[in-house]
């Protein structure tokens, strides 16, 4: 089955997401900046993978460093820092690495320190891999038998280190003997649904059709579409929603269709920081992504291209917030604190 990366023999290994469907290919990351280049390419991708990336490539900067001890906090603090802001929207990534980080500015030794990390990056990925297995179930349990539910981009296997969260919660429903069909937008311009949700969804064996993204209204107008569930990059305190461009749109045209949307989310995506989506700060991503494809241009040369990679959708679009405390509803800022506050999976 589908894994995101792992760590061995003194390497984090990822599966190189852009080479799929075409070509399963492992990179043996062994030093740090090699971390910010795979999660900048998205070869590692998705909130809950690259917090623990973050993670891993602070472990292995304190490795690297270690070598010379010399100011190597300072030195170590400066390389968290590059893989921190690598990507700025999932904050997933800002927060594995400031927790490796901690964990190593806590150990007197460089040594120690480098252990430190490493034991705290193994700690994120059993508590994903826990926390992806509790909403899965918790939002499971509330699919109908027979649903047909829309989702966009990738948030399975390949975006976590468990099970995955929006299409977690369809494979949960599937195993739990539901039955289930997707329709997976292909989520432009890199299309991870069109080549990782279906990759991951014929794996599963659970019944789907690869959608254009601007087939949505259209589905959910001809009444086949009974729920869109969706992941997400960060969680405002308010309930907003940062999560892959397009989300919002789905979101407006549930509301009109009076389709339920579901966001589904751990809660280490949620920044209680972050008072609401405004304050988010959306990736741009390069124009070369939108006016070429697959290596092709597609656009007249020097066309002026805007590339969002991420967008917000307003609490109030939301009806729940599938998290690992269970399923949530509005108001969210109120539940939002509770289940952090009490947070254990
Ligand atoms: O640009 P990506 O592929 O990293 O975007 C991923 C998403 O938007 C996912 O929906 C989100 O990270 C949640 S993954 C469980």
């Amino acid at each position: 089955m589908a894994r995101s990366l792992f760590w061995e023999d003194g390497a984090l290994v990822v599966l190189d997401q852009t080479q799929l469907p075409h070509r399963v290919e492992w990179l043996r990351l062994r030093r740090w900046p090699e971390v910010v280049e795979a999660v900048r390419a998205l070869r590692v991708r998705g909130a809950p993978a690259l917090g623990a990336a973050g993670a891993y490539g602070v472990a292995l900067a304190a490795r690297e460093l270690a070598a010379n001890p010399q100011e190597f906090h300072e030195r170590l603090r400066q390389a968290a820092e590059a893989i921190r802001s690598a990507r700025p929207t999932a904050v997933n990534l800002a927060w594995g690495t400031d927790r490796a980080l901690r964990a190593a500015e806590g150990a007197p030794e460089a040594e120690q320190a480098a252990e430190s990390a490493l034991a705290e990056a193994h700690r994120i990925v059993q508590e994903d891999e826990r926390a992806c297995r509790a909403l899965a179930e918790a939002g499971a349990r509330e699919l109908g038998d027979g649903e047909r539910v829309l989702t966009l981009c990738n948030t399975g296997a390949l975006a976590t280190l468990g099970i995955g969260t929006a299409l977690g919660i369809l494979r949960a429903a599937w195993e739990a003997g539901k039955r289930v069909h997707v329709y997976a937008c292909e989520t432009r311009p890199l299309l991870q649904g069109a080549r990782l949700t279906t990759w991951e969804l014929r794996e599963l064996g659970i019944p789907f059709h690869l959608v254009v993204d601007a087939a949505a209204g259209w589905l959910m107008a001809r009444g086949r579409v009974d729920r869109v569930v969706v992941g997400a990059d960060r969680v405002a305190a308010n309930g907003d929603v940062a999560n892959k461009i397009g989300t919002y749109t789905l979101a407006v045209l549930c509301r009109h269709h009076r389709v339920p949307f579901w966001v589904a989310a751990p809660l280490s995506t949620v920044d209680l920081a972050t008072p609401d989506g405004q304050a988010i700060r959306v990736e741009e991503r390069a124009p070369e992504e939108v006016t070429w494809f697959a290596g092709c241009p597609v656009a007249p040369e020097g066309t002026p291209a805007l590339n969002y990679a991420f967008d917000v959708t307003p609490a109030e679009l939301v009806d729940a917030l599938v998290t690992d405390a269970g399923v949530l509803r509005p108001p969210f800022g109120p539940a939002l604190r509770a289940a952090v506050g009490g947070a254990r999976v």
